[in-house]
């Protein structure tokens, strides 16, 4: 009798579901990076409801054989059932819609660690090859995540820009057991709050001589306001272009104002965004944006999301003058906070430069994995 089948959880699936994927995220980073790292139940079913840039998939993996018969899926499977049932192994994806039709990006697979080295992982990955080559895409992206605490003994990996590895350990090996290639290297830094308030006070003034008065900058929290919906939507456009993208084959993205506002929208249901942006002050033009992000369900751990400057305005300290004035922001939004994660390219030495300069340091590393439909 089979082990296990694979089903699949439909948007707005039963809330077992959800909760079950939160349990699975919470055991497996606490067993990796020795704490909880996952965001919340909520924040999952919001996530796989939303559709309105991408189809989102969520295939899990149930202990015994398949049900007979059963309601067959969008993509193939028979759906989750209403009752609850033990998970032992998921795998999520995203087939955009707005932009990047070729992608099936934000792949993530992972497997209870009692289930493991049964094949559950390869069954979820190869159930979503299927439903990507279906829907026309020739291209998977898939992320892994690595503890990089212990000394560096042991053979390790490299994608092809930058210095930053990772351990050969089982998630690479997974991978590579799939044939995907490493495509790029992300580093996730930690910066231990609070940051002494001189500090930050001192980071921005020696940005403020550089950039004023050529520029004004200004901060809110929560939805954009609607004058700066287009400004935020140059912005997120210039990030999916100039940030490095390794062998990573992304497109730029389509952002325009009402996806902005979508975006808000979703994201402040869970939790809420503190913004800064840059204008330069002669043609109003929109020059930089940072956002900081608090899950409602974890204040104490904000992540440092977006932070770009288009290219014009480059070179005239406006990274370090939007993250010192967002975090001054979030010193008064959130007080007890206790530190703040953020996630970049292990190749991106300018921003990496900002990072360390206002008290990050290296904490974690994932990897961008890349499969490519055999040629026709
Ligand atoms: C990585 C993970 C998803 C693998 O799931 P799994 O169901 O155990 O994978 P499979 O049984 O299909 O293993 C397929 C192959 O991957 C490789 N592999 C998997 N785990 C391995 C390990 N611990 N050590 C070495 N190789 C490993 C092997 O080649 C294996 O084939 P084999 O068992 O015939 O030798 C699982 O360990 C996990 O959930 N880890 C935590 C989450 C995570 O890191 N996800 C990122 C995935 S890229």
């Amino acid at each position: 009798m089979p082990a296990f089948h694979l089903r699949e959880a439909p948007p707005g699936a039963a809330a077992w579901v959800y909760d079950a994927l939160h349990d699975l995220e919470v055991a497996n980073t606490t067993e990796l990076m020795g704490e909880d790292l996952a965001i919340a139940a909520e924040w999952n079913r919001n996530n796989h409801a939303d559709e309105r840039t991408a189809i989102k998939g969520l295939l899990v993996a149930l202990p015994g054989p398949a049900p007979e018969p059963a309601a067959v899926g969008r993509f193939g499977l028979p759906e989750v059932p209403a009752e609850p049932s033990p998970i032992l192994g998921t795998i999520e994806f995203s087939l955009p819609l707005a932009d990047n039709r070729h992608l099936a990006d934000d792949t993530y697979c992972q497997v209870d660690a009692g289930a493991r080295r049964q094949g559950i992982g390869t069954a979820l990955w190869e159930e979503a090859v299927r439903i990507a080559v279906q829907h026309d895409r020739d291209t998977i992206v898939a992320w892994s995540d690595h503890f990089v605490g212990l000394p560096a003994d042991g053979p390790r990996l490299r994608a092809r820009d930058g210095d930053d590895e990772l351990p050969r350990d089982r998630a690479s090996e997974f991978a590579l057991s799939l044939g995907l290639s490493l495509a790029q290297v992300e580093r996730q830094s930690r910066l231990p709050l609070p940051v002494p308030p001189e500090r930050l006070a001192a980071l921005r003034a020696e940005a403020e001589e550089r950039a004023l008065p050529a520029y004004r900058i200004e901060s809110w929290v929560g939805n954009t306001p609607p004058e700066h919906l287009d400004r935020l939507a140059a912005m997120y456009r210039t990030l999916s272009s100039d940030a490095p993208l390794g062998e990573v084959d992304w497109e730029p993205e389509n952002w325009d104002a009402e996806r902005v506002r979508h975006n808000d929208e979703r994201k402040h249901r869970t939790g809420h965004s503190l913004f800064t942006i840059a204008i330069a002050r002669e043609t109003g033009e929109v020059a930089g944006l940072t956002e900081l992000h608090v899950h409602d369900a974890h204040p104490h751990r904000p992540e440092q999301w977006t932070t770009v400057v288009a290219a014009p305005h480059r070179g005239h300290r406006l990274g370090l003058l939007l993250k010192a004035a967002n975090l001054q922001a979030l010193a008064v939004d959130q007080p007890e906070a206790r530190y703040v994660d953020t996630w970049n390219a292990g190749e991106n030495d300018h921003m990496l430069a900002i990072n360390t300069l206002v008290g990050f340091r290296p904490h974690s590393a994932h990897g961008a994995w890349q499969w490519k439909a055999p040629q026709a």
